[in-house]
C-alpha cells in the first residue's frame, strides 16, 4: 500500500533552498556566497520515501524495493566504524548530544570542554566541571588528566571540531586518558563529516547531524560503541531498539544516508587559506583565532579589532557575503563568543566573524570575499575616524 503524503514538487523546491540561520539576503541582491544547500543526490531518496508506508516499530518486514531505517543505519554505521544496531536516529545533533550526555551520565561526574556548542553545554548543565582549552583552542590535556585523577568515574563530553574556529581537539590523546581513568568519552562530531575522514575510534559515543553533510535539516544520529545503552530521552513505542520512542522520520533518514554516500568536497583548505592570506595582506592587525592548531578545512574565525562582529556581518551581508558573528545563535542574536573568551581573548572576542565555506564553494570565492571584506573594512574605518 502507498500513501501519497506530500506533493513532491513542493518538497523538492523547499529542500533545494540554501539554509540560512541568520541574515537573509536583500531582495534582488547578488549573493557572493551561499550557505550550503542540500546536496542534489539526497533529494530523490528523500522524496521517494515520502510516499512509503511507515513501518511498524521494529518491523523486520519491508515491502520489496522500499527503504527501511535499518538499511540507512547500516550505511551510517559502515561509514563511521560502528554496527548498524548501534545507530540511533534523532532529530539532529542537539538531540543526539542530549541523549548521550543525559542518558549516560547516571552515577558519573560530567566533564565538559569550555568551547563546546550550546547544545552540549545545555545538556551537561551547570553542575558539570568545565575543562579549559589552551590559547590555540585545543583541549588542555593536563587539566583533563588532573580532573580525571580527582575521582572517578566520569563522562567526558567534548567536540571533535569547533563550529566557530574549526579547531580540532586531540581526540586520540583524550580517548587514551579517558581509557586510563575508566571514563566514558562522548564526542560532538557534528562539524566533522564531509570535511575530514572520521570514525568513532576509541570514543564511546558520537553525535552527528545530517545538514552538515549536505543532507536534510532536522535529522541526526547518535552512534554508540557495542554494549553501551543510554537511557532514552523519549519513551513510548519501541523504535530505535527502545532508545528513542516515536515514529522515525524516514524521509529525512533516507536523505541522511544518501548524504553520507556523497563524495567529500576537495580543495576547501586551499580556499580557506587564500581567504586568510588575502585578509591579512590587507590588514595585518587581523587575528585568526586558532590558526596554529589543526583545524577543519572550511572554517575560519577572523577578528577585526575595534569593529563589532554584528557591524561586520551586516556590512558583509550588504556586499553579498553570508558570514556569521562568532557566536550567532539560531535567533540571530549576537553574544560575545564564549569560545574565544575561553581561548583567552578579551574585547577582541566581540569582533570575530566566522566564515564557513560550503561544500560547493566556487574557486573564485576567496578573491570575491577578500574584495568585499576589504571594502567593508575601508567603509567602517572611515566611519570610526
Ligand atoms: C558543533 C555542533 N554541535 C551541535 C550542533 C547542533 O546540531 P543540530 O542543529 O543538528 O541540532 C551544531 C549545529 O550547528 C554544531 O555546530
Amino acid at each position: 500500500m502507498k500513501y501519497s503524503l506530500v506533493e513532491q514538487g513542493v518538497i523538492q523546491e523547499a529542500l533545494s533552498k540554501p539554509f540560512s540561520f541568520d541574515i537573509q539576503p536583500l531582495p534582488g541582491a547578488a549573493r557572493l556566497t551561499e550557505l550550503a544547500p542540500q546536496r542534489r543526490g539526497t533529494l530523490a531518496p528523500l522524496s521517494e520515501t515520502l510516499t512509503q508506508t511507515a513501518p511498524r516499530p521494529g518491523s523486520l518486514v519491508v515491502e520489496a524495493g522500499q527503504f527501511s531505517g535499518r538499511s540507512a543505519a547500516e550505511a551510517v554505521a559502515a561509514r563511521f566504524g560502528v554496527r548498524g544496531r548501534d545507530v540511533v536516529f534523532t532529530s539532529g545533533g542537539t538531540e543526539a548530544n542530549a541523549l548521550a550526555i543525559r542518558g549516560l551520565a547516571a552515577g558519573r561526574r560530567v566533564l565538559v570542554g569550555a568551547t563546546e556548542h550550546p547544545a552540549v553545554l545545555a545538556a551537561t548543565g551547570p553542575e558539570a566541571e568545565m575543562l579549559p582549552v589552551l590559547a590555540d583552542g585545543t583541549l588542555d590535556l593536563a587539566a583533563l588528566e588532573a580532573a580525571l585523577k580527582r575521582s572517578s568515574p566520569a563522562l567526558v563530553a567534548v567536540m571533535a571540531a569547533n563550529n566557530e574556529t574549526g579547531v580540532l581537539h586531540p581526540i586520540e590523546a583524550i580517548a587514551e586518558l579517558c581509557r586510563q581513568h575508566g571514563a566514558l568519552l562522548h564526542l560532538d562530531a557534528v562539524q566533522m563529516p564531509a570535511r575530514l575522514p572520521f570514525t568513532l575510534g576509541a570514543a564511546d559515543s558520537m553525535a552527528l547531524s545530517a545538514h552538515k553533510l549536505g543532507g536534510p535539516k532536522g535529522v541526526g544520529a547518535l552512534l554508540l560503541r557495542p554494549g553501551l545503552d543510554p537511557a532514552p530521552l523519549l519513551t513510548g513505542g519501541g523504535q530505535e531498539s527502545g532508545r528513542r520512542g516515536g515514529t522515525e522520520a524516514l524521509p529525512a533518514i533516507a536523505g541522511f544516508a544518501a548524504a553520507i554516500a556523497c563524495p567529500m568536497p576537495e580543495g576547501l583548505a586551499r580556499l580557506r587559506d587564500a581567504i586568510e592570506a588575502g585578509v591579512k595582506a590587507l590588514a595585518p592587525e587581523v587575528i585568526i583565532a586558532g590558526d596554529t592548531a589543526p583545524r577543519l578545512p572550511n572554517t575560519t574565525s577572523l577578528i577585526l579589532p575595534g569593529i563589532t562582529a554584528e557591524t561586520q556581518v551586516i556590512a558583509l551581508d550588504l556586499a553579498g557575503a553570508a558570514v556569521s558573528a562568532g557566536a550567532a545563535c539560531s535567533s540571530g542574536k549576537v553574544r560575545q563568543s564564549h569560545v574565544l573568551t575561553a581561548m583567552g581573548y578579551g574585547a577582541e572576542a566581540a569582533s570575530a566573524i566566522r566564515v564557513s565555506l560550503p561544500w560547493n564553494a566556487p574557486t573564485d570565492t576567496p578573491a570575491r570575499f577578500v574584495e568585499a571584506w576589504g571594502g567593508m573594512r575601508e567603509r567602517l574605518r572611515a566611519r570610526l575616524r
